[in-house]
């Protein structure tokens, strides 16, 4: 693991040592957040790491017994910090999640080499494990009673687990009512004290910085620069199924802005290290219902956010004030890509989609192929450029979703626009018959 580590202000670039970190994730000079850097790969080549080394050992503890070594997050232990010892390693199996081919989506868009990179399938269902495994792990290192944060489920129901395996106690705030039921359900069943706040993601988010501030609870928000760490791997992982190779743009989805900026810093560290040869365009789509990244790109070339009012059936996505902004945008520009919003009908139509290939996601998710379709349209994407979906959520988080979408719950008729016969040919009903095999044949017979 690399010791040699350091925490540098994206604000001001003051550098900190680990230990110096305030509680809160802030600068005192400028307020803004942390990345963590590593000095010695800016050194002499003699002290960088050699990238040929990297990906053979890399590889090579995939077939180990060691859970740090198999591992999605820790296999690349070489890249992330940690302050210790391995032992406080906290991991679930984190990481290692497969890299699709969507031959039905590419086919009907005329992109042949489109993929999705399935974080859904990591051990909670999310891609948060895979920031929580080396976020937990430090808090363990550092003795913490209590650990926080405040969430739109998914961050809950990762930090729940993994707290529940480190021993420590979790504290979650939800907004009440907006969350998904399969998130809310895991940080209950993990133990964690779970408290419904009748506010937004925003709202929770200003009263955990105030309990944060009065009572000794590690704070796991993405503002904590550990659990970008450990979710830059997931950018390790896919240019190692592409062979080393990178893809030519990457669709992430944009909420408090943390995976955008995390999928970001990995691909430029590859690139740095001379693991890869080049970085991929990196686009941001937000549903349009909370889209405060696309209008602070649009409006002001990046320099400045304002918050907005979020609302979205995409609930994971449902955040107006993104802690993590600086951060996406400087990745968009240093990568060439753009931001996008996508409708909650092109959000509806492209979950079923995904879907219908045997793979589904959640609908914060589907914003990606959502997007490209978008930046496809526009010229953006070219037809024969390689592109990578970020799919972040499985199917399974949020099923009342699905279910009234193929009722017809969703999207509502007047929110369809041009895409309503599209999305009835999506829909598929339940059909409630007679336990009689006749029935069954007839409604075989039916649909041929
Ligand atoms: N997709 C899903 C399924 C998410 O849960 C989130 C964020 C995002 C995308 C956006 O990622 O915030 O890094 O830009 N969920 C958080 C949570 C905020 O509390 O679970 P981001």
């Amino acid at each position: 693991m690399n010791e040699g580590y350091q925490l540098r202000c994206i604000g001001c670039a003051q550098e900190i040592e680990p230990r110096a970190l305030p509680r809160n994730f802030r600068c005192e000079q400028c307020g803004d957040l942390y990345d963590v850097v590593y000095p010695d790969w800016h050194g002499p080549k003699q002290t960088r790491p050699n990238p040929s080394a990297l990906r053979w050992l890399w590889k090579e503890r995939r077939s180990s017994l060691e859970a740090a070594d198999r591992s999605g997050v820790w296999r690349f232990r070489e890249m992330l910090p940690i302050l210790g010892a391995e032992s406080n390693i906290v991991s679930l199996g984190e990481g290692n999640t497969p890299l699709y081919t969507l031959p039905r989506s590419g086919q009907r868009l005329d992109v042949s080499q489109l993929r999705a990179k399935h974080q859904g399938m990591n051990p909670t269902g999310s891609f948060k494990d895979t920031g929580m495994t080396t976020a937990i792990s430090v808090a363990r290192e550092l003795g913490a009673d209590w650990v926080a944060c405040a969430s739109t489920g998914n961050t809950s129901a990762a930090m729940a687990a993994y707290a529940a395996r480190a021993g420590i106690r979790s504290l979650v705030l939800l907004p009440d009512g907006e969350i998904a039921w399969g998130k809310l359900a895991q940080a209950l069943d993990y133990g964690a004290l779970t408290l419904q706040l009748r506010t937004d993601f925003d709202g929770c988010v200003r009263v955990l910085a105030e309990v944060v501030r009065r009572a000794p609870v590690y704070l796991l928000n993405s503002v904590n620069p550990y659990r970008l760490e450990g979710q830059k791997t997931s950018a390790l992982e896919i240019a190692e199924q592409l062979e080393w190779q990178v893809p030519d743009h990457l669709i992430v989805p944009g909420g408090n802005l943390a995976n955008s900026s995390a999928l970001g810093k990995g691909f430029l560290e590859m690139k740095h290290l001379g693991l890869t040869a080049r970085v991929p365009r990196i686009s941001v789509v937000q549903a349009q219902g909370a889209n405060p990244l696309v209008r602070a790109m649009n409006e002001f070339d990046g320099k400045k956010i304002e918050p907005v009012e979020a609302q979205t059936r995409a609930t994971a996505i449902r955040i107006g004030n993104p802690a993590s902004w600086r951060k996406a945008v400087r990745v968009v520009q240093e990568t060439g890509g753009w931001v996008e919003e996508v409708s909650e009908a092109e959000i509806a139509l492209a979950k079923a989609e995904i879907g219908a290939e045997g793979i589904g996601c959640e609908p914060a998710s589907a914003v990606t192929l959502a997007g490209l379709k978008k930046l496809l349209l526009q010229g953006k994407i070219g037809h024969e450029e390689s592109v990578v979906l970020v799919l972040t959520g499985h199917t399974l988080k949020d099923p009342d979703y699905t279910i009234q979408y193929h009722r017809g719950e969703i999207p509502a008729e007047a929110e369809m626009a041009g895409l309503a016969s599209e999305i009835k040919a999506t829909r598929r009903e339940a059909i409630r018959i007679d336990a009689s095999p006749d029935q069954v044949l007839r409604e075989l017979e039916r649909v041929h």
